[in-house]
């Protein structure tokens, strides 16, 4: 299976286990958990919330986490700025990166919006080598984390 198929697996996984429950943190978690186990580059996922101006850890899975990303630094406050997805092939020449576990090497982020179009959150994916994230990661990643709004 190619990489596109199994984001598109995942994603049809997903979908059937987020229509149980209308609740964010719920589908958030549901999200990290699915994709946590079933990608093995992944070694950390999870979301940071937007709330009042300030980027605070949600669900994820892997090692601790930074609880508060300083504001506009690193790769998550750039996604949200630019409003866009951010991939990072090596996080070490990224300026300002923030690097709450030294393993990570490589970056995605994607920027999560409501309903009415405003960012309330990133998805943030790191791996433990250099260049893991391209076009399809972001694509699938895209699609899935929009079903949190859409669903
Ligand atoms: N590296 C991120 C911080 C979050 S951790 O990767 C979990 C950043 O630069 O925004």
């Amino acid at each position: 299976m190619n990489k596109q198929e199994k984001y598109e697996r995942l994603y049809q996984q997903i979908k059937e286990l987020l229509k149980k429950e209308a609740d964010i943190i719920a589908k958030m978690a549901t999200i990290n958990a699915v994709l946590y186990h079933k990608i093995d580059y992944f070694f950390w996922c999870g979301f940071y919330r937007l709330i009042n101006e300030e980027l605070i850890v949600g669900p994820y899975q892997g090692p601790v986490a930074c609880q508060k990303l300083e504001k506009n630094k690193g790769v998550c406050w750039t996604s949200v700025n630019q409003k866009d997805i951010v991939i990072v092939e090596d996080v070490h020449q990224f300026p300002d990166h923030i690097a709450c576990d030294s393993r990570s090497q490589s970056e995605i982020v994607v920027p999560i919006k409501n309903n009415s179009g405003k960012i309330v959150a990133v998805f943030d994916v790191d791996s433990k080598t250099k260049a893991s994230f391209d076009k399809q990661d972001a694509e699938g990643l895209q699609k899935i984390v929009s079903l949190i709004y859409d669903l």
